[in-house]
């Protein structure tokens, strides 16, 4: 199966960096093929300026990174986010991917004031780190990234099945648990 990899940290020594390490070598030993949309070091521009957000109803585009990512998102089969919470939703990096990638025409379309997803047969794993317990996002804040990533983009775009590894306390927990939580992703992907 080919797989995406969109991974959004800048810094190498971070958790995420751990995440996307364990993801990258538990693939390298399965038969999938799978590459990384890396946008921190690819210097991806998040935003959608005036000129393209004037062609974007056509589903055109002006930076062509857009369209280096756009054929990567439609040949793959899996789709892997991974992400800190920041704020409670995505790094402006990776919202910026959703912006400017997830184009109308491609990934959705509208008939009247329904939209028909474009991205069928694909399913996606969500891999978000952030130090608040679990109970304060979903109780209080209530899942900002269910509400905008998994259910405004992703299945209202055709994504149907995801698993979302909602990791809290990254940087409270002891080392042991971070490492548990490593464990768990290596199994995971080495059953995908
Ligand atoms: C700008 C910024 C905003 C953050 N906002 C939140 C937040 O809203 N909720 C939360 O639980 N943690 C928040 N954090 C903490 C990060 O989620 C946490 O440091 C990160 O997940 C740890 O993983 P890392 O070592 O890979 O960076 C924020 C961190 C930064 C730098």
């Amino acid at each position: 199966m080919k797989i995406l990899i969109v991974y959004a940290h800048p810094y190498e020594g971070s958790f995420n960096n751990a995440i996307l390490e364990t993801t990258q070598s538990s693939l390298a030993s399965s038969t999938h093929d799978y590459e990384i949309i890396d946008l921190n070091k690819e210097g991806f521009n998040p935003v959608l300026r005036k000129e393209e957000l004037k062609i974007y109803p056509q589903g055109k585009f002006l930076d062509p990174q857009v369209g280096e990512y756009l054929k990567k998102l439609k040949a793959a089969a899996h789709l892997v986010f991974i992400f800190p919470i920041w704020w409670g939703g995505v790094p402006a990096i990776l919202k910026g991917f959703f912006d400017k990638v997830f184009l109308k025409k491609e990934t959705y379309e509208f008939k009247g004031l329904r939209p028909v997803p474009k991205l069928k047969n694909k399913s996606a794993t969500v891999i978000s780190t952030m130090n608040s317990p679990k109970l304060f996002y979903s109780l209080y804040l209530k899942s900002p990234i269910k509400q905008t990533v998994i259910k405004s983009t992703l299945k209202v775009c055709g994504v149907k099945k995801v698993k979302w590894f909602e990791l809290s306390r990254v940087v409270s927990v002891s080392n042991k648990k971070r490492k548990k939580m490593l464990a768990k992703i290596r199994k995971y992907f080495s059953k995908l």
